[in-house]
Parts: C-alpha cells; structure tokens; sequence
C-alpha cells in the first residue's frame, strides 16, 4: 500500500572521531526530577521516575514492586484460525473499553452495517485506534480512577467505512472518511471496580481531519504553508495519520502525523517537486480518492495543502474549547511518536522518528524553559532547536554499539547555509535538510520511550529495502548497512531486515547534550524458523518471547520495556510461528522478554499508558482482520476477525478499540 520507498540520501557518511561517552548518572537524573518537579504539572506517569518523585508517591527507582517481570509469559497463538481475542497472562482480565463508532459523549450508537453519515461520525470513535495516554481528572491530585483518555486515530479502512465499501466514491463519504481520522478525547471513571465511558461529558471531544488549527513555530506563516483558502498560512483544517503520540509535562496531549502523504494525489497531468517526490506524493496517493472529490487533497489545484501536514499537533485535553497548534519547530516528516524529557535547565526535549524506510530520528530542544514559556502562554514546543541523529560506528566495528551526534538543522548549519536554506524550508522540507547534513538512514523508525534512567529506545520495525546489492534496483545502493542497522540480506527472497530491532542510547550529558553512545537492545527474530533465516543474525537475540516487527514502545515508571508489534504479512514466512500481533514487556537491564499480550487476527496492538497508580492499562489494538490488501471487500468484512463484538457472519465488523487491562488481585500491571 505504501509507496514509502523512496530514500534518495544522497551522503556517503564517515565515522567522525570518536566521543567517549561519559553516562548520564542516576544522580544527574534525580537532580533533573528535583528541577523538574517544581513544574506546575510534570507527569509522573509520562516522565517516569521524574513525576513519582513529584507525586511524592516513591522513590523513583527500577523495581520499586519487587521484580520487574512478574507474570506468565502468554503462549504465542499458532496458525490463522486459532486465536480471535485479547489473551492476557493469568491473573489479569482484559475488556473491550471503547471501539470505533462508539459515542464521545452523547452521541449516536454504532450501527453495525456502517451506514452512518459523516455528522455521526465526527462524534464517534474514529477507525484504527492508535497512540493513548491518560490525563488524570485533577492535574495535581494524579486521580487514578478518574481521567481524560486521549486516542489517535491512525487511518480508516473505507472497505469497512461504507455499507458499499470503496463503491461510487462520492464527496460525502470524503466527509465521512475525514471525520473518522484524528483524535479521540474521551472521560472514564472507575467505579465500583468498572472502568466506563463517561456519558455525556463536558470534556469528551472528537479532534478530525477538519478541526480548525493554529499554525505556530518558525515556519507558521511561512510560503509554503500559504494556500488560496489560507493565505496567512496559519490556519489548518485537521489532523491525519495520527500515529504515535506523547503527553508533555506540562499536561498536554502531543500528536503525530505520520503517513499524510497517502491521502493527496491529482488527476491529469502535474509534475511534482523534488521535495514532494521526497516526501512520497503519488498520482492516486495510497487510494483514498479523497483528492478526486475534494480540492485540497488534489496537489495540482492546491500544491502547498500537503505541506500543512506531517507535523507534531499539541492539544490541551483539559480546555475543550483551546484550539489545536501545528508545532512547525519539530520539523515535518512522517511523525511517529512524541517522547520527552527535561533539560538540566528546564527546557523541553522530544524525540520522534520518520517511519519510513532509510530515514532518520530527530531530536527538538526547546529554547526556553518550560516554565518561563508557560508564563508567557506559549507552547514550550513553539520554538527551538532541531537536530537528527548520525550513529557512528565507535572504536570497535562489529559490536552493536557505538557513538552518535546531534546533528542541527539551523541555517547557519555550514551544510545547509551553502543551500542557503530558509529556517522554513529546513523545517518544512526537513528530510531534504536532513539528507544534506547526513543523518543515518535507519530501518523504520517507529516509536520512542525516555526510560526513567535516562536511557532512550526506539523501535526500527523493519526495512524491505536495506541496500547491499547494487545490481538488485528494489534495493538502495545508498543505504549500505551499517551497524546500528546491521541488517541485510543477499538472498533475494527475503531480501532485508525482516524482523527489526530495538536501539538504545544514553545522552552524554542532559537530553539536550549535542552526543550520545549507543547499543542494540535486542535484535528481534525467530531462531526455530528456517522461511527467515538469512543476513545478519537472522534468528534475532532475543531472551525468551521472540516478537517481530516492534513498532509501539513504553517505559513504564518502574522501567519495564512495552514494546507493540505490527506485521504487515502476518503468519507467513518470517512470521509463520507468531501470527497475531502481541505486546511483550521486556526488562531493560537483564533483557528478558516475557508476552504479555497476544491481539486479535491480523491486528496491530499499538498504543499503552497506564494510570498513574499503574494498575490500570489501556492499549489499543488496531484493524483486527484487516486483509493483505489492506481495504475491505463488502461482504468480507468478517472474513478474518470479527473481534471485539462478535455477531454473526455478516451482521457487524471488526472494530478497532481501546481495551483496559487489570490485576486481578488489583496489583500494579507487570508484576
Ligand atoms: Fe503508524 Fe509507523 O506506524
Ligand atoms: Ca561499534
Ligand atoms: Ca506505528
Ligand atoms: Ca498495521
């Protein structure tokens, strides 16, 4: 489906002289939570370690409840037909929270055969939950059992969408395929020992792909952004492809826009730019038509609309009524998660990767403490510095670890002022920026956790297209292996790196520090099955569960490694003996994995928080029984899941949804 293939990096890298990293230490670390906790709200349960000090609730410190895995490990479900559930350790319960259609508030209820029309929509769950975090009810109080749940929702599948599916393709079902993107803000409450939606609410609100929003950074009002209906290029409707998400400090909800591109294209005849090939514009974009029905989708009558997406969107889930703000001093590219972290002085730091194959991580540090840009009633996201990471070999070649570099994208950057580029151009256009400076190109970078000691992991999912063969043109000739992406394969069949990692490193300094040292936290795999076995370390080093294909990542207060996974060809080839998508909990130091939870047929399980007590957790799982085409047939619609409702043949469809995991002695989740 995707056509995110397109890697032109053009730099030839060399290892720089070597940095020696000195570590961050647990005391530097605790010295941050202390600056850190006079913030009016820093987040306990996003900052791990740093918001339980300022709870005042325990020492933040690994394996506070005794060991960190504690529970049975689920057994992998084995061939297609098996498993069509949420299975979960024993000892723990699993339920279905909120699904896709359900009301916000006091809306309308689903009607199972999709028939709905777009108004309905816009206050109802959006399709394919993605990135959550829960926002205590009281920010100070740190309420446990009662809360704003905020919930990306990625994309849609229009097959499901529509009673005829991708049928006489009309304007309205554009509004109605819009209306299900974007976010989700909903209450919940625990009561008499039952989570449930509160119904009707004054701070429920759904967030779609034509919500009004506020340009802010250095690139608001820039050129690029100025379209016919927004000639201040300050304006946007909407938020799409909300992938990942973070929760700042301060109380806010941060998310992402990843794959934006899939819903732009043009009819006729229109050459696209060099950036917009770079960024991955497409005639008939990934099929959703909505440039045919709808002006601003179609590039050749609006060529800059595209340019107001793949940002970071920041939302007060508190004010109802506040409206969203593109954060253009993030940089635009394919956004996958929001993870943060304090400077030693206060200042504001958010690591994000662009899930696409061979392209890069970056770094934003704010300009201004957190605190100082609160006062002035700006984002502390506003302003700042963007960087994008380079990993070098280190002293030793062939170890999995090494050092790295911050790499500034700023006009006075010697590689980029010899482009003279503008401070808008480098953000709007920030992988041309980042090719020029020569970041290295990674293996899908998918999600990012700051762990409460300091150290930051980051799932590279996959990548079909590591180079290694320049006579074979599906491989990239420019993406060489390196080691933090080790991974290539000469046998065409399963040419690449199928199954993905998880890298690790430790800033030298505070998180603003300019360079890191790095290592390669586990290599993911499956040792016992000769369809993936080829390139480098082709069964992985996994201690216990094998997974493939990490893509969401969590560190818990306590320092437990959540870590989600997403196949896109499930229980085939290298996936043949894990066919169902699973979140497994891996301990940091030790690096056991243990399988937590197994998801529904052909789901992604994506998305985790807990609350603050940690004895709740809300994970979503995302399009159970999606087929290999990605869009349903009408008449197939439960042809692989009919997960969570169960109805019969062809009386209802698989539906994404928001399920909540307890204790069943009431015990924090992990243990
Ligand atoms: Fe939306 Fe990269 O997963
Ligand atoms: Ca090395
Ligand atoms: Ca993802
Ligand atoms: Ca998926």
């Amino acid at each position: 489906m995707s056509p995110d293939d397109i890697d032109n990096n053009p730099t030839d890298n060399a290892a720089l002289d070597e940095i020696i990293a000195s570590h961050l230490s647990r005391r530097t670390l605790l010295k941050m939570g202390g600056a850190g906790a006079s913030l009016a709200f820093l987040s306990g349960f996003h900052t791990p370690g740093v918001a339980a000090a300022a709870a005042g609730r325990r020492t933040p410190k690994y394996n506070s409840h005794g060991p960190l895995l504690g529970f049975t490990s689920v057994p992998l479900s084995i061939g297609v037909n098996d498993i069509d559930a949420v299975v979960v350790p024993p000892g723990y319960t699993a339920k279905v929270l909120y699904s896709w259609g359900d009301p916000v508030s006091d809306g309308p209820a689903f009607a199972f055969d999709a028939s709905q029309d777009w108004q309905a929509q816009s206050v109802q769950a959006g399709m394919h939950h993605d990135g959550i975090f829960f926002f205590p009810h009281n920010k100070k109080k740190l309420n446990s059992d009662h809360g704003l749940l905020c919930i990306n929702h990625e994309y849609v599948d229009q097959g499901l969408l529509f009673t005829d599916g991708m049928l006489t393709f009309t304007p309205e079902k554009v509004r109605k395929s819009i209306a299900a993107h974007g976010v989700s803000i909903i209450e919940v409450q625990l009561k008499r020992g039952k989570w449930s939606v509160v119904r009707p609410s004054e701070r429920a609100r759904r967030i779609t792909g034509s919500t009004p929003m506020k340009v802010v950074g250095p690139a608001a009002g820039s050129p690029l952004l100025q379209t016919t209906d927004d000639p201040t290029g300050t304006l946007v409707l909407g938020t799409l492809n909300n992938c990942g998400s973070g929760a700042s400090p301060w109380g806010t909800y941060v998310t992402c826009e990843e794959n934006f591109n899939g819903y732009f294209g043009w009819d006729g005849t229109y050459t696209r730019t060099t950036e917009q090939a770079r960024y991955g514009i497409v005639q008939n974009g990934f099929d959703y038509r909505w440039h045919l029905h709808d002006p601003r989708f179609n590039v050749r009558l609006n060529p800059k609309e595209a340019n107001r997406f793949g940002w970071m969107v920041e939302i007060d889930p508190y004010k109802p009524d506040s409206v969203p703000q593109k954060l253009t001093a993030l940089g635009r590219f394919k956004h996958e998660s929001a993870a943060f972290a304090t400077t030693s002085d206060g200042r504001a730091v958010v690591y994000s990767g662009d899930d696409e194959r061979n392209n890069y991580i970056y770094k934003f540090v704010g300009a201004v403490p957190i605190e100082q840009a609160l006062q002035q009633k700006v984002s502390p996201l506003a302003e700042g510095t963007l960087y994008v990471a380079r990993f070098d070999a280190g002293t030793a070649v062939g170890d999995e670890m090494g050092t790295g570099v911050w790499i500034p994208l700023t006009t006075t950057n010697p590689a980029l002022a010899v482009f003279n580029m503008t401070i808008d151009e480098i953000l709007v256009h920030a992988r041309v920026a980042a090719d020029r400076v020569g970041a290295t190109k990674m293996d899908r970078p998918e999600w990012v956790t700051v762990a409460p000691d300091g150290r930051v992991y980051t799932t590279l999912t996959n990548n079909s297209r590591r180079g290694g063969s320049t006579s074979d043109p599906a491989e990239n000739p420019n993406s060489i292996a390196d080691e933090s992406n080790p991974r290539v394969s000469t046998v065409a069949a399963g040419r690449g790196n199928q199954y993905g990692s998880i890298v690790r490193w430790t800033e030298n300094g505070d998180p603003g520090a300019l360079t890191f040292t790095w290592d390669i936290f586990i290599l993911a795999g499956d040792p016992a099955n000769p369809a993936g076995l080829n390139g480098y370390k082709p069964g992985g080093d996994i201690n216990g569960a094998i997974f493939g294909s990490p893509d969401g990542i969590w560190a818990d207060p306590d320092g437990r490694i959540w870590i989600q996974t997403d196949m896109s060809v499930p229980g085939v080839g290298p996936y043949v003996n894990m066919p169902n998508a699973v979140m497994v909990a891996a301990d940091p130091n030790t690096k056991e994995v243990r399988r937590f939870l197994v998801g529904p047929k052909s789901c992604e399980v994506t998305g985790v928080c807990t609350t603050p007590d940690q004895r709740t957790m809300f994970v979503d799982i995302q399009h159970p029984g999606e087929s290999l085409t990605f869009t349903t047939i009408p008449g197939q619609e439960q042809a692989i899941s009919n997960w969570p409702d169960k109805r019969a043949l062809g009386q209802g469809r698989p539906r994404s949804s928001t399920v909540i995991v307890t204790k069943d002695d009431g015990g924090i989740i992990g243990t």
